[in-house]
């Protein structure tokens, strides 16, 4: 099932060159920040380039939920108008968050500390995946929750009413437990501290930081540690949301892969915490340079050129770099497919609690197709057969995954038989011109008549 739907099964066949210019959509981590902040901001906040892919949708239908007014004036253009910190209504229904792990772990962080009562669930997908790692932090700032066995959604969170502010450290290298902690502190009196041991994702601190919250960031011994000043009044922005790394990821490693091919991706953001998958695909070969590098609302900006790459050899990718691109080791592992050698990637057992446990999603496809994986619970390891060695003519399940779907649609425009999928819902999630664009690159994929 895929997850607002019926399946929707899949082929992609041996393709190109693929050859173009790609517009892929906006960022969705800065897209759901987008609108928690505005919905918590007081005011009027316009987002120009919002990735409108259901993850995102969700979010915005929850924001309105807790009393924010979230409205499309049309291509790509939103506006909310927020309600301020402290200011969530008690929503009247469940709140739904479909496929979405960043939605409702930062909406739980955003309402816990309002004296208010809700409850969350989610597809098959959320619902199956750990939310203990949200509600352990927020406890300490007072909220309660309930939820059912193992800590999963369906869960109802009590928000603490006279919240305490938090010092934490995240346990677990995840930008969505930072996040949750951060705007749980937003409505909590004095400081809150949230120390991270590496590095993940920063839009959370730097977006509050333009929302006109007291943030300070430090980097010492214990690691990054974030100091958030709580009950600030957030000031309305205008936000201009980057294209996104992870869903540029795909034509960029499609690009490597397919004979002949030659791709232009504007206007990717390079933000030193997303953008570890094309340090790695240098580092293997990959003929992908950074063209008119430049800033753009604090971001590192670039437009990415990928040409055909058929001498990339595997590498060792070091864990260090693994929450730079936690999202993209399952394309990773297709284009490793292509190169020469063994592609080693350590430090990933986060793989295993994202939309599905990406590293047996990735492995068992990619055997089914010819390719040999070996994994341990944190690491996996990929045979490179070539750029003509993957002999496809498998199927592979994508477990409600679009980053799963995607990166098999990919295998298949390089691999010399066709590959199929089970389902491609999943894709609308967070790319859902997928299709029409990878098409129009030139890609020969299409949906299977039922
Ligand atoms: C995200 C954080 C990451 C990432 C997800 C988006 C975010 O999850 O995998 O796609 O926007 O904060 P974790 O926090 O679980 O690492």
């Amino acid at each position: 099932m895929s997850s607002h739907g019926d399946p929707i099964p899949m082929t992609s066949s041996k393709s190109g060159p693929l050859a173009g210019i790609a517009h892929v959509p906006g960022d969705k981590s800065i897209s759901h920040r987008s609108l928690i902040l505005g919905a918590l901001s007081v005011g009027e906040t316009r987002v120009t380039g919002l990735l409108e892919g259901q993850d995102v949708l969700d979010t915005g239908r929850a924001m309105q939920a807790f009393g924010a007014d979230v409205i499309n004036h049309g291509g790509g253009e939103w506006s909310v108008h927020g309600v301020g910190v402290g200011g969530f209504a008690e929503p009247e229904q469940v709140i739904d968050c479909g496929n979405s792990g960043t939605g409702v772990r930062l909406i739980m962080g955003a309402m816990a500390t309002s004296p208010i009562v809700a409850t969350f669930t989610g597809d098959a997908s959320l619902n199956g995946r750990p939310m203990g790692r949200i509600t352990d932090p927020l406890a300490l700032f007072g909220t309660q929750a309930y939820g059912r066995q193992g800590g999963q959604l369906p869960m109802t969170l009590i928000g603490a009413a006279e919240p305490v502010p938090v010092r934490y450290t995240v346990p677990m290298p995840s930008a969505q437990v930072k996040s949750a902690v951060l705007l749980a502190g937003l409505n909590a009196p004095g400081q809150t501290v949230v120390i991270e041991k590496e590095a993940t994702r920063d839009h959370t601190e730097r977006m509050l930081t333009g929302f006109g919250a007291e943030v300070s960031v430090e980097q010492t011994d214990a690691g990054r540690v974030i100091t958030l000043t709580g009950q600030p009044e957030l000031k309305p922005q205008s936000i201009v949301v980057p294209r996104d790394p992870s869903s540029a990821a795909f034509p960029v490693c499609a690009a490597l892969i397919v004979e002949g091919s030659d791709v232009l991706i504007p206007n990717i953001g390079l933000n030193p915490t997303r953008a570890g998958l094309f340090t790695t695909l240098r580092e293997m070969g990959a003929d992908l340079t950074y063209e008119n590098e430049r800033e753009e609302g604090g971001e590192p900006v670039a437009d990415l050129r990928a040409k055909f790459s058929p001498d990339m050899k595997g590498i060792d990718v070091p864990p260090a770099r693994a929450a730079s691109m936690i999202d993209e080791y399952p394309i990773l592992s297709v284009v490793a497919s292509f190169a020469q050698g063994k592609t080693y990637m350590a430090g990933v057992k986060e793989l295993r609690v994202k939309e599905s446990d990406r590293i047996d999603a990735m492995a068992v496809g990619l055997r089914a197709n010819g390719v040999e994986v070996d994994e341990t619970e944190d690491s996996w390891t990929v045979h490179g057969l070539g750029p003509n060695g993957v002999a496809g003519g498998g199927t592979c399940a994508t477990h409600l995954d679009h980053r799963i779907a995607m990166s098999f649609m990919c295998l298949g425009m390089a691999a010399t038989s066709p590959v199929k999928i089970d389902d491609g819902g999943a894709i609308a999630t967070s790319f859902p011109i997928f299709e029409s664009l990878m098409t129009e690159l030139g890609a020969a994929i299409r949906r299977d008549n039922r």
